[in-house]
Formats: structure tokens, C-alpha cells, sequence
């Protein structure tokens, strides 16, 4: 049978599965279920960064009005991810309760105290630390440069305050030079780069002409994004590199491997087939391994990244030329 033990961030994994921060992780009993189900590792859904302002003003989001203006719109997340003391004591109680490697999330965009924040993460036991930095510059005047220094100090105040466990980025794609920022956050520091955050497009509501937001699971076709971005970077840069967003079958695992990159994440997929799909999952992998004749998840790594092209934006400029006469 192949040999599915990978490692990611310098941990031991027993396969490339990983459950992405979600709800699913935010109970003790359902962690368990992952873990029994084959997850290899876990991500506790995120703390936010506003939620911690607005905890450290012990005002509250039912004192809206005292609030600055600014973090005023902040809904209450404890029942999501039960707010900064919740986190540390469900942190603690994972830890205890599942032999996997847990993975603590913060999501923030500014410097903040999240070093320090960071720092309690990693006393109460985290073995890594996903940094999901989800910002929309909506300032006219904030330059690409600005935005971009403002993700680098946060990776690396964050890198600076943590004894020894690894820190990984999780991204959006939309940089106007990917492969640079990729490089430049694991300059700073990253072991990981989580490929890619999900931008939420929020709906209108042309009645009551509100903003409504909404949510819908992913399909395998969000893959491609990430699979044509790992095979371009993981060749190219030092950190692992995991992808998040479209994963769904034993082929898109298959394929995110042969990307290069070192692990899989999945939320949707659970979401859609529940949690003892990973264990479908575990099993197809091994399976498809097994059938065409490899040892190792190592054997298909990286087979189908770009690293023997020297200019990969080339051919991802003939491949948009050639997907233009497809259908003519
Ligand atoms: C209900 C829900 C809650 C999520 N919460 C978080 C979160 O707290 N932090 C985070 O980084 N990602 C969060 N995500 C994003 C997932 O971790 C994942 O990156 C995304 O859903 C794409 O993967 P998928 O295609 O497997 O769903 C959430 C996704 C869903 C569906």
C-alpha cells in the first residue's frame, strides 16, 4: 500500500488531508470526527482581528454606538469561534482530545497585537499558526506597494514573536505580481503558503436595497486557480504550499499533488458529503497511488509544476491562446 505520510510546516503528517478552518472544527466532538475520519490535521476556524478590539474595549457589540465608528459593524462571533478566552480553552481541549497536529487560525490585516496574540496561541498549545490575511484595499490612495508592505510586517511581527512553532499565510490571488508577494512573505518568514482564501461576494437585495451576505460551498472547478498558481510557485519559492478551495474528489487531491503542493485542504467537500468523506478520500488517494504504481504521495509531487519551464508566463499566455480557439 502507499506510503501517504507527508510533512507540512516541518509537522508529521500521516496523509495530505487537512480540514480547513471552519465551523466543523469548532467543536471538540466533531474535531474528533475528523480526526478519526483521516484528517491529518486540523485548522480551528479563525479569530478575527476586530473581535479582538472590540473584546479588549469590554464594551461589547450590544454597546454598538460606544464603539468607534469603524468597529461598529462587527458582528458578535463567539458562537463561531467563541471569542479570544473560548479560543485558547477550545485550543487546549483539541489538543488534548485528538493526536493530530492542530492548527490555530488568526485572520487579521493590520499589525495590531497580534504578536502577542500569536504568542498565547502558541503557549496554549497550537502546533502552527495560519495567518489568513483578508483585506479589500478600497482606499484610492493606498498603492499596491503600501498593501502589500502592510501583509510583509504583519508575517513578519508575527514570525518575530513566535519561540518555534511555523507560521503559515493563507491568500487571496489577487496581487498584480503573485510570484513576487509569494516569495516576499516567505522571506519574512512563512513556512506555508495557504492557496487561496475565498473572497465572499456579497448579494444586493434590491427590495430592501440591503447588502446580504452569502456563502455558497466550492466546486472542483475553483481548483484550477490554485492548481495553475501551485504549479507556477513550488518550484519557485521555499514554503509548502497547501491549497485551499475547490478540492472535492480523489482526482482533484491527485492534482493538487502534482501541482506541488504539499498538502490539501477541504471544507466544502465536508460540508457537502460529511465528515467520513475524508476517509473516501484517504482511500481513493491510496487507491490511485496503488493503480498507477507509486510508493509515495512524494513520487507525484510536483510532477506537473512548471519547474522545467523557464518562463511560465508564457505558457500560460499559449494556453489562454489556445483555450480562445477551443471551441471554434
Ligand atoms: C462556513 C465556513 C466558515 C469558514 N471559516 C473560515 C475561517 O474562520 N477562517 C478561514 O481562514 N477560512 C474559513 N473558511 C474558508 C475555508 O477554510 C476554505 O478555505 C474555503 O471554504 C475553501 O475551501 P473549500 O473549497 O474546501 O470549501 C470557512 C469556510 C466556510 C464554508
Amino acid at each position: 500500500m502507499a506510503d501517504l505520510a507527508t510533512t507540512y510546516l516541518g509537522l508529521k503528517l500521516k496523509n495530505p488531508l487537512i480540514a480547513s478552518a471552519s465551523p466543523l472544527s469548532a467543536d471538540v466532538d466533531t474535531v474528533k470526527q475528523l480526526a478519526a475520519a483521516g484528517a491529518a490535521a486540523v485548522v480551528l476556524p479563525s479569530l478575527f482581528e476586530e473581535q479582538i478590539e472590540v473584546e479588549r474595549m469590554r464594551l461589547g457589540t450590544h454597546h454598538r454606538d460606544l464603539l468607534p465608528e469603524g468597529l461598529r459593524h462587527v458582528p458578535d462571533l463567539a458562537g463561531y469561534n467563541q471569542g479570544l478566552s473560548g479560543y485558547i480553552a477550545h485550543l487546549y481541549k483539541v489538543k488534548k482530545a485528538v493526536d493530530i497536529p492542530v492548527i490555530a487560525s488568526i485572520n487579521a490585516y493590520e499589525g495590531g497585537d497580534w504578536a502577542h496574540y500569536a504568542r498565547i496561541l502558541e503557549s496554549a498549545g497550537a502546533d502552527a499558526l495560519e495567518l489568513n490575511i483578508y483585506y479589500l484595499s478600497a482606499k484610492p490612495h493606498a498603492s499596491g506597494v503600501q498593501v502589500e508592505q502592510m501583509y510583509l510586517n504583519l508575517v513578519r511581527d508575527i514570525r518575530g514573536s513566535l519561540q518555534k512553532i511555523p507560521v503559515a499565510v493563507k491568500v487571496s490571488p489577487y496581487f498584480s505580481a503573485m510570484a513576487h508577494m509569494a516569495q516576499q512573505i516567505t522571506a519574512v518568514g512563512a513556512s506555508g503558503l495557504v492557496l487561496f482564501n475565498r473572497f465572499y461576494q456579497p448579494d444586493f437585495d434590491i427590495e430592501t436595497r440591503q447588502v446580504t451576505p452569502s456563502l455558497d460551498l466550492s466546486s472542483s472547478t475553483e481548483l484550477r486557480l490554485r492548481l495553475r498558481w501551485a504549479a507556477i510557485l513550488s518550484s519557485q519559492i521555499t514554503a509548502d504550499i497547501a491549497i485551499t478551495g475547490g478540492v472535492h474528489s480523489t482526482q482533484d487531491v491527485v492534482k493538487a499533488l502534482m501541482a506541488g503542493a504539499t498538502v490539501t485542504m477541504m471544507t466544502s467537500a465536508l460540508y457537502k458529503n460529511g465528515i467520513n468523506y475524508l476517509t473516501t478520500l484517504r482511500d481513493g488517494l491510496s487507491s490511485w497511488l496503488d493503480k498507477h504504481g507509486h510508493e509515495s504521495v512524494a513520487d507525484v509531487r510536483g510532477v506537473m509544476s512548471q519547474k522545467y519551464v523557464a518562463d511560465p508566463a508564457a505558457l500560460e499566455r499559449a494556453n489562454y491562446m489556445y483555450v480562445l480557439q477551443s471551441n471554434t
